[in-house]
Order: structure tokens, then C-alpha cells, then sequence
């Protein structure tokens, strides 16, 4: 069973390393950024109020990313195992985490896995990423080309750049991550399942060494 935390900073790879286990161990990503995304682009109240947040680069309230992790965790999908991908990001979400996980499902994490890299190849990685607008497949203009300019290799799909990874915001988001969200690492030293790996080099690579540790 794989229930696994993703931590990193914005642009360590999570989204890209977390497609290749959804496949491999057929568990369920739960990405809380891509469920903003998608609520901003229906226009719905919380993709509304979210949309502010995003945009300067800053976590949107606690009390919300609660709600939405619990009721997605509730879905008959997450019994075969998920991974929560960018959740938790505050100690607050962290402890109410622990909570819904052991008093509303039974269940506890299996994996914490920490991916870490330096801030410098931040910027580089997340102003070149272009994602795909049917799909959601991710690539990198340099790192991890599609076949053809714009368009996605699986599906045909347009590939777009995120509002928020312009130069501006990303400095910003690492700043948030700094100020709120490294000190999670520190949170679940004790729980004897946090893994650090470090997200410089090719993907496979950081993909074999991930497998190892989920076993
Ligand atoms: P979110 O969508 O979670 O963004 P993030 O954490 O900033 O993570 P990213 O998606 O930017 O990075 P990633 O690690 O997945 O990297 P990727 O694999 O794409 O959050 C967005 C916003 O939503 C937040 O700012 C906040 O406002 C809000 N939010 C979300 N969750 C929240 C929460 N819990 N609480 C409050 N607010 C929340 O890779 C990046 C690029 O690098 C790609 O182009 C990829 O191709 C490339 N790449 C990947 N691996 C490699 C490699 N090994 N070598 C070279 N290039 C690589």
C-alpha cells in the first residue's frame, strides 16, 4: 500500500515523478494545486477566491485546503492508496491531516518522501514548464521537449505556461515555501517514514530511487 506525502519546493518535480508512480503502483494523485486550477477555470466561488492567492504566489487559507483534502480522501478511488501532492503545506494542515487520516479513514501515511532541490534551478525549471491543457501532462521546454512545439505528445493537447510561474510570482512562492512549508521536513522526522531525495538529475533516475524506497 503506498500513501504517500510529497514534499518539495514549487518546481521539484512532484507533479512529473507523481505520474509515473500513479501508473506503476495505481494509486491516486491528489494534487491540491490542480484542483485550485480546475476551480478557476470552471469560474466556481472557490476558484474565485483562490485565483487571488495564486496569483501573488501565496498559500491559500488553511480552512479551505482542509476541506477540500477531506472530502477527496473520503472517495472510494483513495482505498487502493494516493498521494497527496503539495498537501500538506502548513503544520496546521499537517495536524489536521494526521487527524482526518486516523478518526474519519483508519489509515496512516506510509511514505513521507522530501524532494529536494536548490533554489537556483528553480527559476529555470518553472519558467520553462509548459503543461498541457487536455491532459495535464507536464514538460519543460528544455529538459523534457514535446516532439513538437506546443502541442502534447500523448494527447494532441495545447501546452500552456501557468499564471504563476512567471519570474515575479515563482520568487515568491519559494519565499512562502521557505517561510511555511520546508519546516514540515522537521514535523515528521520522528514518524520513521520521511525519505529526503535529492531532485537534481535525469528523471528516470529520481524515479528509480523513489521506487526503491516505495518498494
Ligand atoms: P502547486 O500546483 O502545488 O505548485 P507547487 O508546489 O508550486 O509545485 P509545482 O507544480 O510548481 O512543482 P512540481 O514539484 O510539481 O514540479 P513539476 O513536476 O511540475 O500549487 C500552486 C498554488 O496553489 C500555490 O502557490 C498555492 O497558492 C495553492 N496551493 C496548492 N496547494 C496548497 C495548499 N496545500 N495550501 C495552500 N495553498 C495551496 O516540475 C517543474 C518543471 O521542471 C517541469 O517543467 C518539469 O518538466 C521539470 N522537471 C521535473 N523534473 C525534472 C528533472 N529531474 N530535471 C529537469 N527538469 C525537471
Amino acid at each position: 500500500m503506498v500513501n504517500l506525502v510529497f514534499l518539495g519546493p514549487p518546481g521539484a518535480g512532484k507533479g512529473t515523478q507523481s505520474s509515473y508512480i500513479i501508473n506503476d503502483y495505481k494509486v491516486v494523485q491528489i494534487s491540491t494545486g490542480d484542483i485550485l486550477r480546475s476551480a478557476v477555470k470552471q469560474g466556481t466561488e472557490l476558484g474565485k477566491m483562490a485565483k487571488k492567492y495564486m496569483d501573488e504566489g501565496k498559500l491559500v487559507p488553511d480552512d479551505v485546503i482542509i476541506g477540500i483534502v477531506r472530502e477527496r480522501l473520503k472517495q472510494d478511488d483513495c482505498k487502493n492508496g494516493f498521494i497527496l501532492d503539495g498537501f500538506p503545506r502548513t503544520i496546521a494542515q499537517a495536524v489536521a491531516l494526521d487527524a482526518m487520516l486516523k478518526d474519519d479513514l483508519n489509515i496512516s501515511l506510509t511514505h513521507i518522501i522530501s524532494l529536494e532541490v536548490d533554489d537556483n534551478l528553480i527559476m529555470e525549471r518553472l519558467t520553462g514548464r509548459r503543461t498541457c491543457k487536455g491532459c495535464g501532462k507536464v514538460y519543460h521546454i528544455k529538459y523534457n521537449p514535446p516532439k513538437k512545439d506546443g502541442v502534447c505528445d500523448d494527447c494532441g493537447g495545447e501546452l500552456y505556461q501557468r499564471d504563476d510561474d512567471k519570474e515575479e510570482t515563482i520568487a515568491k512562492r519559494l519565499k512562502v515555501y521557505h517561510e511555511q512549508t520546508s519546516a514540515l521536513k522537521d514535523y515528521y522526522k520522528n514518524s520513521g517514514k520521511l525519505y529526503v531525495v535529492n531532485g537534481f538529475g535525469e528523471v528516470d533516475d529520481i524515479y528509480r530511487k523513489i521506487k526503491e524506497i516505495l518498494g
